[in-house]
């Protein structure tokens, strides 16, 4: 089992109950089904199992323990190993793209107040979904590129960018293979996505005096729900990891979260400038 498949599994795990209602108009076949429910329990282990070269064997002992075949479970494992990607692509454009959004669609709130009053430059949106940041952006006058590898969720982005007569630049492909370039962006948006491995790059393309903007899960929120260790961070872990950068505001508070909401979650959020 490979770190690539780990990464795709981590990188942004949404809570099971959110999926099922953002896609509810389209039925899971069944190696989706086998990938959700993966993708619950990894959720919830703890992290020193979601980061373990083993997991996958961890999980396949699991089913056998909890009455599963070996055959289903060797067969299980094989649909997570191989087809880990595409049924993570395939998740998002039938979360993202749903009738009946189980979603915030609106801007996301913190990065609205961060970039009132900021002189509009280039943008990057990073695992831009939807587009519901990039669009928010590029109506305030940013130069916009997002990238995303769900192809349905950035061909909506675009669409909706041209119902606003606005234009977003995108790609699609995720943030393994984006070039970030150098200190390049005025402002980079990571909404609910995982960067902790692009972390250096991000920060070497901000253009100085450029600013990041971040929102995720603190841990705490998995006692409660799956949520991958991509988007969770520990108390103050955001300030660690953006130390380089001049921290102009960080929020941990209970309040509603832009995905699975409903339910009241701990947020965390970061704004940091480069100096
Ligand atoms: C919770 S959604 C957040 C979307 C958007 N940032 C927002 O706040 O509306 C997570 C997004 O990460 C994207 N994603 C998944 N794997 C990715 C990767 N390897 N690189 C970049 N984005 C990825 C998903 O397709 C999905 O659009």
């Amino acid at each position: 089992m490979g770190r690539r498949i780990l990464a795709t599994v981590l990188f942004v795990t949404l809570a099971a109950g959110a999926f099922a209602a953002g896609a509810s108009a389209q039925p899971q076949s069944a190696d989706q089904q086998i990938y959700e429910t993966f993708r619950a329990w990894i959720g919830q282990q703890p992290r020193a199992v979601q980061e373990s070269a083993d997991v996958l064997e961890q999980y396949r002992a699991k089913l056998v323990k909890d009455g599963v075949s070996p055959a289903n479970a060797d067969r299980q494992i094989r649909v997570i190993n191989e087809q880990a990607d595409r049924l993570e692509v395939e998740r998002w454009n039938q979360i993202l793209t749903s009738q009946k959004p189980a979603f915030n669609t609106q801007p996301n709130a913190f990065l609205v107040r961060m970039v009132q009053g900021r002189k509009p430059g280039r943008a990057l949106d990073v695992g831009m979904g939807q587009g519901r940041n990039a669009v928010f952006l590029a109506s305030q006058g940013w130069n916009v590129t997002g990238f995303d590898p769900a192809d349905r969720a950035v061909a909506a982005a675009n669409q909706a960018a041209q119902a606003r007569g606005l234009k977003l630049t995108t790609q699609i492909v995720g943030s393994e293979q984006f070039n970030f370039g150098r200190n390049q962006w005025d402002l980079i948006v990571l909404s609910y996505v995982s960067f902790r491995e692009e972390l250096q790059k991000i920060i070497e393309s901000l253009a100085p005096g450029g600013m990041v903007v971040v929102e995720g899960f603190h841990r705490d929120t998995t006692a409660k729900r799956p949520v991958g260790g991509g988007v969770v961070f520990d108390t103050n872990e955001l300030l660690t990891l953006f130390a380089p950068l001049r921290v102009v505001q960080y929020e941990d508070l209970e309040g509603p979260t832009d995905f699975g909401i409903g339910e009241p979650n701990r947020l965390v959020r970061l704004a940091a400038v480069k100096p």
